[in-house]
């Protein structure tokens, strides 16, 4: 080959990869070509039904079972802890904030919500009817322990039954 042709063959090659790789390009903005605009999905809908949803990891911030678009949360203003906090929360019947969110970073326990903590929606969300857009795999920890306790010690074929 002259060095032009492998040149030619070269690009030939690429572009048919970058055409393939398009094909198949669905990413969170759905099938439609990168040059033309997809429409808008519809904005998901904040659910306000005061059922708190349960946490699928320890750690997990739990999301938040009620509406927050009149609740100021700015730098002067915290309105969540009007209810959340230790001193009021009884009043509201809301949960208090746990411990952690009185901890600074040296573990020493503060009067006040920390200012790591301050800003609520940083690691809290409300609760939306929203699909997710795709798939979810994600396996509970408690699932994969089981998973594995169940290959590592599969239960006993069931005993056949004697004959007389
Ligand atoms: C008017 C009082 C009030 C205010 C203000 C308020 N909450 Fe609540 N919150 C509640 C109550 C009551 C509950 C218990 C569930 C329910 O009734 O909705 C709750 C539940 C929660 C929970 C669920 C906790 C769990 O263990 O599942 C989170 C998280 C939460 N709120 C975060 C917030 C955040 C963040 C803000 C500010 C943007 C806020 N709340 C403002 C009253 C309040
Ligand atoms: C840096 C992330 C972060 C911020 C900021 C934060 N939280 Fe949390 N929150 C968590 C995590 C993680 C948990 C669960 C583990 C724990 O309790 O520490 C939690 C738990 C909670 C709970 C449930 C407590 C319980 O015992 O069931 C409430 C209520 C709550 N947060 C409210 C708030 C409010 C109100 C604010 C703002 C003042 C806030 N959080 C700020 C991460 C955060």
């Amino acid at each position: 080959m002259t060095p032009r042709v492998r040149r030619v063959a070269i690009i030939g090659v690429l572009c048919f990869g970058a055409a393939l790789a398009a094909d198949n390009l669905e990413g969170l903005r759905g099938p439609t070509p990168l040059n033309q605009e997809p429409k808008a999905p519809r904005m998901a809908t904040v659910e306000n039904f005061d059922v708190r949803r349960g946490r699928a990891y320890t750690s997990q911030p739990p999301t938040i079972p009620h509406a927050i678009d009149r609740y100021e949360l700015t730098r002067n203003v915290n309105f969540c802890m009007y209810c959340h906090s230790r001193v009021r929360n009884e009043e509201f019947g809301a949960p208090m904030v746990s411990a952690t969110h009185y901890m600074d970073r040296d573990a020493n326990f503060l009067a006040e919500i920390s200012p790591r903590r301050y800003f609520c929606t940083q690691c809290h969300v409300v609760q939306t009817d929203a699909r997710p857009p795709v798939d979810n795999r994600f396996i509970d920890v408690y699932d994969l322990v089981e998973q594995e306790q169940q290959v590592a010690d599969p239960p006993a074929p069931a005993a056949k039954e004697k004959k007389e």
